[in-house]
């Protein structure tokens, strides 16, 4: 058994959602697991006590969350200490091909420049659209971009997160660690469905 702590940074919601599935997979696997918002005022005790860290950030406007950036940055020791993941949630990680993988890439490549944090893993799971969580201005701009793209929103928003494939990636990084405090290699990237 282990001890994982998750941290995230969600602005409508999502990913806070996908880091208390992580958790509740990785407790389901006998681990210790915690999913913590990183401006909780014990979340630097959380770090210090982990085996092993998450990251979960959602991207908005072509940038992943700014407060976490600065969070990396600021406690990049403690994240390079120990094994670790990032999870990239964005509404590009549910469309297939090489341009979203570089438009993903491109997100954690500016994500990384502002800290010396180096993640062993690196995932990317689809969000969701939630209008009804929107200001005024980024409602209308989902509108237009979701109108150019295709895409009907209904009020009630659409989910695109792949709840399976989170479960896979849950069971990877739970094998992570056979022992308490023992890394071992970090799991591959699980395949794009
Ligand atoms: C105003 C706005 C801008 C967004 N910009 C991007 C973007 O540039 N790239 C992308 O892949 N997803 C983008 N998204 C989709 C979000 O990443 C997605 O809604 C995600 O689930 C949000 O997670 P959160 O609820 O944890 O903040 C955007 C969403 C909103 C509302």
């Amino acid at each position: 058994m282990a001890s994982y702590v998750v941290v995230y940074a969600s602005s409508e919601g999502q990913t806070r959602l996908v880091a208390e599935r992580l958790a509740d997979e990785l407790r389901a696997a006998e681990h210790d697991a915690d999913a913590i918002d990183f401006r909780a005022a014990d979340v630097h005790a959380a770090l210090e006590a982990a085996d092993a860290i998450v990251l979960a950030g959602s991207v908005h406007m072509g940038r992943l969350h700014r407060g976490l950036a600065g969070f990396a940055s600021r406690c990049a020791p403690a994240l390079s200490d120990r094994p670790s993941a990032l999870v990239v949630v964005c509404l590009t990680a549910s469309k297939p091909g090489p341009e979203a993988e570089a438009t993903m890439n491109g997100y954690v490549d500016a994500f990384l420049s502002s800290t010396t944090w180096k993640p062993d893993v690196v995932e990317f799971v689809a969000g969701a659209l939630r209008p009804s969580r929107l200001g005024f201005l980024q409602r209308k701009l989902i509108a237009i971009v979701s109108r150019k793209e295709g895409l009907a929103v209904p009020p009630e928003g659409i989910e695109f997160t792949d709840w399976e494939a989170l479960g896979r990636f849950a069971r990877a990084l739970s094998a992570w660690f056979p022992r308490v405090g023992v890394a071992t290699r970090a799991p591959q990237r699980s395949p794009r469905v």
